[in-house]
């Protein structure tokens, strides 16, 4: 694998170090797709709540228990889950949102969507992630809510956001699209705040098709967002609230979820755990090879931080280096190898 001299790189006319060869993702179980054909099969594939489909029963219970019994609504995206999970809270116009400005689109246009508006504090250079410290200034008597992201994975520190949250009388929404079974002090992140999004599109970690779900720890705030996320909402359901009725069919979203990625969910779910650790080990391997880089690090994490590694972030030194990041990333994608820069600016700079 090692390259002896410069000249010799693929950018530079040199072998590419070989064309690596990527398994179909995501990767479904024999099972897992007998079990979508018979819904089809059977003529189930309408998912209008957990009245109609005992596969979303299913899929909510799953994901309920992966969450410590938290409530669960299932959602057709990890947007409409984030966007859903703030109108359960009743974030509206006006009210601000604290989050980061170092994440993917949907993080900010599910607060805009609300007609709420987004305050960006600062990340962390290393890892990205949300700093903390960096919340607090931002507050004011129109700040409603903070939303971390726990980009790449990491696990953004939430006992810290928490405390902040607590003292100003501030609601948390997390964005855990990209870090399903990451920990921070063996705490589940989506474990932490008043509620939390997460995507399960074709890409993530726990990967169905276009899919994604809430889970919260407060009945009014699951049952509210199960209004706005159909029409109808869930008010055939058992348990519902009926003085929320005359709300149920209003200006909602249709973001429910299909019973086919019920399915993919649940049996998806069987096998997130081994494959997280699976992930960890591949670190470790990739922290070992790049051990002696002169210009390309990996973050260090604590040992109560524990990342489920969705997408490996690294930071390279440009300046040691003498070549800019774009054209390292070029050197890189010549090899045959995968790298980008995830977002090349910050949000509001857009
Ligand atoms: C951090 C983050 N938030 C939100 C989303 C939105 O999820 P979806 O594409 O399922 O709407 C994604 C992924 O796409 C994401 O990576």
């Amino acid at each position: 694998m090692k390259k002896s001299a410069s000249s010799d790189l693929a950018l530079l006319g040199g072998q590419p170090v070989g064309k690596i060869e990527t398994p179909p993702f995501p990767f479904f179980t024999a099972r897992t797709l007998k079990r979508v054909n018979q819904v089809l099969v059977d003529g189930k594939a309408i998912g209008l709540g957990r009245s109609h489909s005992p596969e979303l029963v299913e899929a909510e219970e799953a994901i309920s228990a992966y969450h410590g019994g938290l409530h669960c609504l299932s959602t057709s995206s990890g947007h409409g889950a984030l966007q859903m999970a703030l109108a359960g809270l009743d974030i509206g116009p006006g009210d601000e949102v604290i989050t980061t400005p170092y994440t993917w689109g949907a993080s900010i246009s599910c607060i805009l969507h609300q007609g709420a508006i987004p305050v960006f504090a600062d990340v962390d250079p290393i890892t990205g992630l949300i700093d903390p410290k960096t919340i607090p200034p931002l507050i004011n008597r129109r700040t409603r809510a903070i939303l971390p992201v726990h980009i790449f994975g990491q696990p953004a520190n939430m006992p810290a956001i928490m405390t902040i949250a607590k003292k100003h009388n501030l609601v948390v929404i997390e964005d855990g699209s990209q870090a399903h079974g990451a920990t921070f002090k063996g705490k589940r992140v989506g474990n932490f705040g008043d509620a939390a999004g997460f995507s399960c599109m074709g890409g993530k970690l726990l990967a169905t098709t276009e899919a994604g779900y809430l889970v919260t720890p407060k009945e009014d705030v699951y049952w509210k967002a199960s209004l706005l996320c159909q029409h109808m909402g869930r008010s055939p359901d058992k348990g519902f609230p009926k003085g929320l009725l005359p709300y149920a069919d209003s200006l909602v979203y249709t973001y429910r979820m299909t019973p086919l990625n019920a399915v993919l969910l649940t049996e998806q779910l069987k096998k997130l755990d081994k494959e997280v650790d699976h992930r960890r080990r591949n670190l470790e391997h990739l922290r070992h090879y790049l051990s002696d880089s002169r210009f390309v690090s990996l973050p260090k994490y604590k040992a109560h931080e524990k990342p489920a590694f969705h997408i490996v972030t690294m930071n390279f030194n440009h300046q040691k280096a003498g070549i800019s990041r774009d054209t390292f990333l070029e050197a890189i994608k010549a090899e045959g190898l995968l790298a980008m820069a995830y977002i090349p600016s910050p949000i509001p700079s857009w």
